[in-house]
């Protein structure tokens, strides 16, 4: 599977000045794509687009050379920064992990999700403990694509290492392809098979 950005150009609305500016990037199945620039340079905005959250203003986004899909699980998912961000507060943990698949014991094992915190309130865990649960609830078969906003800068060096580990062995087991989004060159030339960077 190969997920290409053709062209990209966006803007907020039409009065409001261009964030991404013809950026072309393709990333295969089996590839760790580093996505890397400072702060503001849109990459939160390219985040959303790769993953089908927001339309281009200009250019496309193709999953094998065709849209991606409107209705349906979309094969490309995205992991932000902020894992408090993206779960309902108003849902225990386990509601929130089997939203849309139901991960066998050995994932949640190799996650480091423990079955007490199943029951807790989003509330009760931990940012990396939290982020487990994030990255664990879309790991389903059917996902070929991850793209990773900035997934472990509010983690500590230890859990970052940790999260980063677990993910790279399951992308590599399924031959999935990532976007690792990053201003940390030092970790995007840890983690990822090429870099590129996004100019202003
Ligand atoms: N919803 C929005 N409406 C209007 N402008 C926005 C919106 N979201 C982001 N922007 C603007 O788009 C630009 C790029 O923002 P974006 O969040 O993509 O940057 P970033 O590279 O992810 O930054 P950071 O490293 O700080 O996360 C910024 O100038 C920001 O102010
Ligand atoms: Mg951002």
């Amino acid at each position: 599977m190969q997920l290409e950005a053709k062209n990209v150009s966006f803007r907020y609305d039409k009065k409001s000045p261009w964030v991404l500016m013809d950026v072309s990037l393709s990333i295969q199945e089996g590839e760790r794509v580093g996505i890397v620039a400072p702060s503001g340079f849109g990459k939160t905005t390219l985040a959303r687009i790769l993953a089908g959250y927001e339309k281009p203003s200009e250019g496309q986004v193709l999953i094998d050379g065709k849209e991606l899909p409107s209705r349906g699980f979309c094969p490309v998912q995205l992991i932000y920064q902020h894992p408090e961000l993206s779960v309902n507060p108003r849902w225990r943990m386990e509601k929130t992990l089997n939203e849309c698949f139901t991960p066998d014991e050995a994932l949640l094992a190799k996650m480091g999700i423990e079955k007490e915190w199943l029951h807790r309130w989003p509330s009760e865990l931990s940012g990396g403990e939290l982020q487990r649960f994030c990255i664990a609830r879309i790991l389903t078969p059917k996902t070929k694509i991850l793209i990773c906003d900035e997934i472990s800068t509010m983690l500590d060096v230890i859990t970052q290492a940790q999260v980063w580990n677990i993910l790279l062995d399951i992308a590599k087991e399924r031959n999935m392809g990532m976007a690792v989004i990053t201003h940390n060159k030092a970790l995007a030339e840890k983690v990822c098979t090429r870099t590129v960077r996004l100019d202003k």
